[in-house]
């Protein structure tokens, strides 16, 4: 029996909290001119920094998640995490998600591809199930990034961009030859190109670092992201236009096909410029970062989330999800819906 991965559902989860722009210029030298111009965004949520960790936000999206697609917590035969900002350095929140929802002791695995988290999870999701090692899956993918942005002048070319949110997904391996069977993952396609390393991180704590962490690195404010935001916009330009053309190509479709493209949310600017290279009409690319800021591994399924709900994504439509992110890594899903 040939097998496929089709989504039964997906839910996004942000926390209350509004940050806008003009919050942010309260804290540095910004502007909500500035920011609009130059990404797209207007406000993003932060997490109340008391309360919440990255696993609390995925529990709550892939509780959505599970009842949508009518499942119990022991459904689930594998729970596929993606993040960048875990709760602890090690473990990851595979398991946390694992102990939070009560699921069986199912394997429980993490994936470090950063704003490229779902993307490379849907690839692996689907190699479990059309391996015959997994049927029903739990993707969650989950950011809790502002406590370790610079929020001062210092780093407001990180700190403007960056928010905190979870999307998580219910997959499940179904008989391709059934009705339904042509419905689900069609294709991956994956990349990276690790001397970008350096262009987009955070180094600490870290083994490379003498010390891992002192006093001075967390003084000299060495424990915020960095990044060449020229370097990264540049590749990312050129990496989803070779992903999606990649995938186009090998599967025969022409990009007028496709129904709805669903891009990370890094920057309007590189979702625009890759619409306009594919020759697609605006209403064919999901966006919502004016509202979130880039959640990182966290964007596509809160876009998928919100499309979803609004109607602009339907059973049936050809989608297209693509991805570029720290590594580099980058990639993308072609998905019957
Ligand atoms: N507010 C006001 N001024 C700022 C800010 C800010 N938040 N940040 C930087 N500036 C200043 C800079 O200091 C610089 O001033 P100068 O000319 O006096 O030196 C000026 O604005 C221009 O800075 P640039 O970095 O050249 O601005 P650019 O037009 O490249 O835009 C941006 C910066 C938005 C980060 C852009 O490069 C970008 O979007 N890159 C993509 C990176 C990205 O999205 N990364 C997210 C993670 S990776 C991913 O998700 C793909």
């Amino acid at each position: 029996m040939e097998i496929r991965s089709q989504i039964r559902s997906v839910a996004h989860f942000v926390p209350e909290r509004r940050v806008t722009n003009s919050d942010l210029s309260s804290l540095m030298d910004t502007s909500d001119e500035w920011i609009t111009e130059r990404t797209g965004i207007k406000e993003r949520r932060f997490v109340d920094p008391e309360q919440t960790s990255t696993s609390e936000l995925g529990e709550r999206a892939a509780r959505e998640a599970l009842d949508k697609a009518g499942w119990r917590a022991d459904d689930v035969d594998l729970i596929v995490a993606a993040t960048l900002s875990p709760d602890y350095y090690f473990p990851g929140i595979g398991v946390m998600l694992q102990r939070r929802l009560g699921c069986r002791t199912v394997p429980a695995l993490d994936i470090r591809a950063q704003c490229s988290g779902l993307v490379y999870g849907l690839s692996v999701v689907d190699g479990f199930i059309k391996s015959r090692q997994a049927k029903k899956v739990l993707l969650v993918c989950a950011e809790v990034q502002s406590p370790v942005l610079d929020l001062t002048t210092r780093g407001r070319d990180m700190a403007v961009l960056f928010g905190d949110g979870a999307g998580a997904l219910t997959i499940e391996g179904i008989d391709a030859t059934g009705s339904e069977g042509e419905r689900g993952i069609i294709d991956s396609y994956l990349g990276s190109d690790g001397t970008g390393a350096d262009v987009l991180c955070m180094k600490l704590p870290g083994t490379a670092s003498p010390g891992f962490i002192s006093a001075q690195d967390v003084e000299e404010a060495k424990v915020h992201p960095h990044m060449d935001g020229k370097v990264v916009f540049k590749n990312a330009v050129t990496r989803l236009l070779e992903t999606a053309q990649a995938l186009l190509k090998r599967n025969k479709i022409d990009p007028s096909s496709i129904d709805l493209i669903i891009p990370h949310q890094a920057n309007l600017r590189i979702n625009e410029m890759v619409r306009s290279q594919l020759g697609l009409p605006p209403e064919k690319v999901f966006n919502n970062i004016q509202r979130y800021g880039n959640t990182t591994a966290a964007t596509i399924p809160i876009c998928m989330s919100e499309a979803f709900t609004e109607g602009r994504l339907s059973p049936g439509d050809l989608v297209l999800t693509l991805a570029f992110g720290a590594g580099f890594t980058w990639g993308g899903n072609l998905i019957r819906w």
